[in-house]
Formats: C-alpha cells, sequence, structure tokens
C-alpha cells in the first residue's frame, strides 16, 4: 500500500496563524530549519489502482488536494480519488474539512464511530448543515478491531480499535469518555499481506494496543508533544498533553519508550505534530535524539510504501 501524509500538523497547522513560539516564529522567518505543515491526514491506496481512502477531513483539504494531482484523476468532468471518507475522531482539525467536499453530486461515504457521529450532529453539527448540501452515506465503525471495507478501494483491509485518548471540547463526552471517541486503525494489504498502523491521537497505550502495533510494518502514531507540560511551560495553556489525550514523546512511559520496544522491523513514523514541538526544527537536540532511535518525523507530501 501506499500513505500518502496530505497533513503532518496537529489542529492549528504550523506555522499557527496567531502563534510566535520559537518554531512558527522561526518557520515564518528562515530562521529555523523547519518545513510548514498542514493539519492531519493521510490517504491511502493499494499499490495499483488510483482511487483510495482520505483519513480524516483537515480544514486545510482543498490546500492538501492542490497539492497533490494524483487526487484529481480528471477521469470525467466532476472527478476524485477519494472512494471515502474514514474519520479518526471528531476533532476540528479532523472534520471540518468535510464541508469542502459539499458540492458532490451524491452523498459522501463516511466511516465513523457511534461516538463522532453524536458530535458532529450534536455538538458540531457538521453533518446536519452538510445534509442541505451533498450529505454522507454514514458507514458504522465499530471500534473493538472488527474489519471492514471501503467499496472502491480493492485489497485493502481496515480494523478499528478504540483509543484512550479525548473527544473535542464540544463533545458531549469531553469530561466522560466512551470507546469510540477516538480510534486508532490497522491497515492492511490484502495482496502483500503488510499493514500499518495510524494513530494521530493517542493518549496512552495499553498492553493489548501494543501487541496491535507490533503486528503492523509501520506505525504513524500521535506525535502532538515533546513534554507532557510543553503548553504549560510556554505559557500557552494550563493543560498537560496526556490531559487533551496526547501521550508526549519524551520521559518515563513516553512514546518513545514505547517505539524503542516494537519490532526491529517496523518503521516508525510520528505525525499530527503540535506547532510548539521542538522536533519540527531539523537542528533540535530533540529531532537527533529522535533519529538515534530510528523514529522518523512525518512531513507533507511524503509517501510511505507499505
Ligand atoms: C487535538 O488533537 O487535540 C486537536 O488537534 C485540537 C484541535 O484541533 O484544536
Ligand atoms: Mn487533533
Ligand atoms: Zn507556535
Amino acid at each position: 500500500m501506499r500513505i500518502t501524509v496530505l497533513g503532518s500538523a496537529a489542529g492549528g497547522g504550523f506555522p499557527q496563524w496567531n502563534c510566535n513560539c520559537r518554531n512558527c516564529a522561526g518557520v515564518r522567518t528562515g530562521a529555523a530549519k523547519a518545513k510548514p505543515r498542514t493539519q492531519s491526514s493521510i490517504f491511502v491506496r493499494n499499490d495499483v489502482d488510483i482511487d483510495g481512502v482520505l483519513f480524516n477531513a483537515s480544514p486545510d483539504i482543498l490546500e492538501q488536494i492542490r497539492s497533490h494531482p494524483a487526487l484529481q484523476p480528471a477521469r470525467a468532468v466532476r472527478d476524485t480519488a477519494i472512494a471515502g471518507v474514514v474519520l479518526m475522531d471528531g476533532q476540528i482539525d479532523h472534520a471540518t474539512g468535510l464541508f469542502m467536499l459539499r458540492e458532490r453530486g451524491a452523498p459522501l461515504p463516511l466511516w465513523c464511530t457511534d461516538p463522532v457521529m453524536q458530535d458532529l450532529s450534536e455538538g458540531n453539527p457538521v453533518l446536519r448543515v452538510l445534509a442541505h448540501y451533498c450529505g454522507v452515506q454514514r458507514e458504522r465503525i465499530v471500534p473493538d478491531g472488527s474489519s471492514f471495507l471501503v467499496p472502491g478501494v480493492a485489497g485493502l483491509g481496515f480494523r478499528a480499535f478504540a483509543l484512550d485518548s479525548k473527544a473535542a471540547p464540544y463533545s458531549p463526552h469531553r469530561e466522560a469518555p466512551v470507546p469510540g471517541d477516538n480510534v486508532g486503525m490497522l491497515i492492511t494489504d490484502t495482496a502483500s499481506g503488510r499493514s500499518a498502523f495510524y494513530a494521530p491521537g493517542l493518549g496512552a497505550i495499553t498492553p493489548a494496543l501494543f501487541d496491535i502495533m507490533c503486528a503492523a510494518d509501520a506505525v504513524l502514531v500521535d506525535g502532538t508533544f515533546w513534554t507532557d507540560d510543553e503548553m504549560i511551560g510556554l505559557g500557552l495553556s494550563k493543560k498537560t498533553a496526556r490531559s487533551i489525550g496526547h501521550l508526549p514523546q519524551s520521559g518515563v512511559g513516553g512514546m518513545i519508550e514505547w517505539l524503542d520496544k516494537l519490532p526491529a522491523r517496523t518503521r516508525r513514523l510520528l505525525i499530527h505534530i503540535n506547532n510548539t514541538n521542538p522536533i519540527l526544527d531539523e537542528d533540535s537536540a530533540e529531532r537527533a535524539a529522535l533519529k538515534q532511535h530510528g523514529i522518523e518525523v512525518c512531513e507533507d507530501g511524503m509517501t510511505i510504501e507499505v
């Protein structure tokens, strides 16, 4: 399979419109060796076909489609390579791009869990608004590992797993999590048997989840924050990374420790990176530390062959 990273940043993107943190200021002026990034999304295809699955509909989707001509194959007067959209959660950075896909002639095939369906119908009623345009053909994701297919995308199988992370602030269950607020996805190429695990929002890793990660040939996991108190230290928030559903990379029990325990063959990539994270600076000590651990940092436009 081929995974194209459309957007590797967390909510807000990089640089964030109103932010003058070291990274955001540095990427604007060129003082930091860093690449701008759009908000969180990947596109997954088998090894041969044009059509694939869009994971998350980022607010930056139109820019992402323009930067990737493969997503606009122009086989008809109206066309797209997006056969269906799969949501990992109902957060703004993953769901509001659905508005930008409203010009379809037929309902948009959309996979999401019941709690995400509820968030996007009540707390942030994107789907109720979209019903006045193309509407969606909603398909249920059951986040217990049961497998599903996306019609029009041959040779790929999908299994969703409920994650310990966080629903959006407008969710009725923001402070009382339910399974399916956030999912991780095991994507398997049925021809090669190879698989990738994708989890842009991951607050804690259980032994059962770690087993699933060990089964994958590549993992693309939560790269939001380097430290648990990153936003607090910069005076930008009072909340820790863990309390908003993101396991930091550094420290005891952090993402680096987990990734170190994966089988040697596993490709390890961080995705959904917040603009404050020092790993965005390619000259930083933190970036060098990741390299030592064999961990890659996703950037927009990269294609990962699994
Ligand atoms: C998150 O995953 O916590 C989000 O990126 C927050 C947001 O979109 O504001
Ligand atoms: Mn997010
Ligand atoms: Zn910033």
